[in-house]
């Protein structure tokens, strides 16, 4: 077993106003927060940019650097075709998630271990929901989904082979039927999404 990490960064970051990879938490980037995450639980790690980022990204520490594509599946794609041989599972991790606790990335590696083909790791939903028409939505019946999230690389491959397009890599594997399982994520893994998450993944780092 041979497990790599394919950190995602080529996104425009729309809702953030720009390029929010490249923003510093407490005077280190989130990009080279995430790919440090990722380099510790990993034999390996590929990092998938803007085009326009590439030089930018070179300090980052990630073994491999390759340009992404116009949707997240189109970046993984790209990082899925520049693994080594050798690589028998993967890592898919959003660059946008910098406090990434170890633990999490242990849980989904001892998952696939275990032999799972998918590993998601997800959090209860802990506000009260109604849907846009008004309709109260029970909460115990959802899960937020976190990154990384891990595959057996034949089975991602696999999930991927049609140019298919989802915003999570394990709705592909558990499409074609594959055994994908949960494990606990972290309220501190938070997605940097707008400004104010900024501020409130510095409040996190302070602790
Ligand atoms: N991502 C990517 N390639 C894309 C789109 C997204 O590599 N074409 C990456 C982002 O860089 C991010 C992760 O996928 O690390 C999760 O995406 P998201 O949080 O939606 O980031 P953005 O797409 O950049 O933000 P927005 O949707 O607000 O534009
Ligand atoms: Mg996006």
């Amino acid at each position: 077993m041979e497990v790599w990490s394919i950190v995602v960064a080529a996104g425009s970051g729309r809702r953030f106003g720009g390029p929010k990879q490249l923003v510093e938490l407490a005077g280190r980037r989130v990009v080279d927060r995430s790919v440090d995450a990722m380099a510790r639980v990993s034999a390996g790690v590929v990092l998938v940019g803007a085009a326009d980022q590439l030089a930018d990204l070179t300090t980052s520490g990630a073994d491999r650097i390759v340009a992404g594509g116009a949707t997240r599946s189109a970046s993984v794609r790209a990082g899925l075709d520049v693994l080594p041989e050798s690589a028998t599972h993967v890592l898919v991790h959003d660059a946008a998630r910098p406090l990434v606790p170890e633990a999490v990335c242990d849980r989904v590696v001892a998952a696939l271990v275990d032999g799972a083909d998918g590993v998601v790791p997800v959090v209860p939903v802990t506000d009260s929901l109604r849907s846009v028409d008004g309709v109260p939505v029970d909460r115990a019946r959802l899960l937020a989904v976190q990154t990384p999230q891990g595959f057996r690389l034949d089975a991602l491959r696999a999930g991927h082979a049609g140019d298919a397009d989802a915003t999570d890599d394990a709705t592909l594997v558990s499409g074609l039927g594959g055994d994908v399982r949960h494990v606990d994520g972290d309220p501190v893994n938070l997605k940097i999404t707008g400004p104010d998450d900024v501020r409130i993944a510095e409040v996190l780092l302070d602790d």
